[in-house]
């Protein structure tokens, strides 16, 4: 079938369950032009929260659609491939999470929503990569947070707060492989280029950024920037989406192979099937769910 004829049928069949399609900013590019969202994890999660769809497609990996299952009980959340995890979330267990609770009590457990569902609902509040300097500043009083699973987020959050700052060694081996040395090759190459990094890169490389921002905040920056040139140190999926929002500016990435396989492997036949089966669904039992919720809204409210 042609892509042409995909999403002509994809299109028929998302008008007929009433389906939404929300796509993270590491999707391949014809996923993310079919989407109704495109988004980085804070705007998925508030457009899972909002829709009026009773079916919602969510290309992306398994703990976005969870975290839509969460906030949408009542709607059918398909998950293209289920298969598609997130190796940070692996990082860290609930019986990791029992551990923590056990050594530091009374102290808030921030979790990154790069976690599963039990993760979640062990924990305080969940943060994004978009908010957690400001979810961290919730907690002032306490002389000590602890973050996880992202050493990387949380020692950058850690430089914008007064609070010790304790966290689990998890990390995105996607940005964690990012090095100082490739952003000085590119740094050199390309030298009226701004840097812009994530947050899941390492302190060493976070040092060498001259802004840092979630998915979205990017390619917010690179549309408003007077800059013409980007060095950008993510995922290379998000190149695409930034070529068409600023035609005219380029774009390099910080290290070619930063690629997140698991973000690549939903494709348009994967999104018909999921809409003609109606599968694979993602459910979070309802014990969990209400625990995550807390966390859940806790970050969503007073953003
Ligand atoms: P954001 O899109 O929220 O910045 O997150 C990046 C990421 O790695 C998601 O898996
Ligand atoms: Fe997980 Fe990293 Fe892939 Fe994001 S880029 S889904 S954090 S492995």
């Amino acid at each position: 079938m042609t892509n042409k004829e995909l999403i002509r049928r994809i299109g028929e069949l998302k008008a007929k369950r009433n389906a939404i399609i929300l796509a993270h900013n590491y999707q391949v590019p014809e996923v993310q032009d079919i989407a109704d969202i495109t988004g980085d994890s804070l705007e998925l999660s508030r457009k899972a929260a909002e829709t009026e769809a009773s079916v919602i497609v969510f290309c992306g990996v398994h703990f976005m659609a969870e975290t839509a299952a969460i906030l949408n009980p009542d709607k059918v959340v398909l998950l293209p491939r289920k298969d598609a995890g997130c190796l940070m979330a692996d990082m860290i267990t609930p019986q990791d999470m029992e551990w923590i609770r056990r050594e530091f009590t009374d102290t808030p457990i921030i979790t990154y929503v790069n976690s599963t569902a039990e993760v979640k609902a062990m924990s305080t509040i969940c943060c994004t990569s978009a908010n957690a300097v400001s979810i961290a500043r919730r907690f002032a009083e306490y002389p000590l947070i602890y973050m996880t699973p992202d050493r990387n987020l949380a020692m950058y959050v850690a430089k914008f707060v007064e609070n010790k700052v304790q966290f689990w060694n998890g990390y995105c081996p996607v940005h964690d492989s990012l090095t100082p040395e490739h952003v000085l090759k590119q740094k050199e190459k390309h030298p009226e280029a701004v840097f812009i990094a994530h947050p899941e890169c390492r302190p060493e490389v976070i040092e060498l950024a001259d802004q840092v921002f979630s998915t979205s905040g990017m390619l917010k920056f690179v549309e408003e920037s007077d800059n013409e040139e980007f060095i950008v140190g993510t995922e290379i999926g998000i190149l695409h989406t930034m070529k068409k929002r600023a035609p005219n500016k380029k774009f390099y990435p910080a290290w070619d192979l930063m690629i997140c396989n698991d973000m690549k492997k939903t494709s348009l036949m994967d999104v018909l099937k999921a809409l003609e089966t109606m599968k694979p669904r993602i459910t979070v039992p309802e014990s969990v769910r209400i625990r995550a919720l807390d966390a859940i809204m806790g970050m969503l409210q007073g953003q």
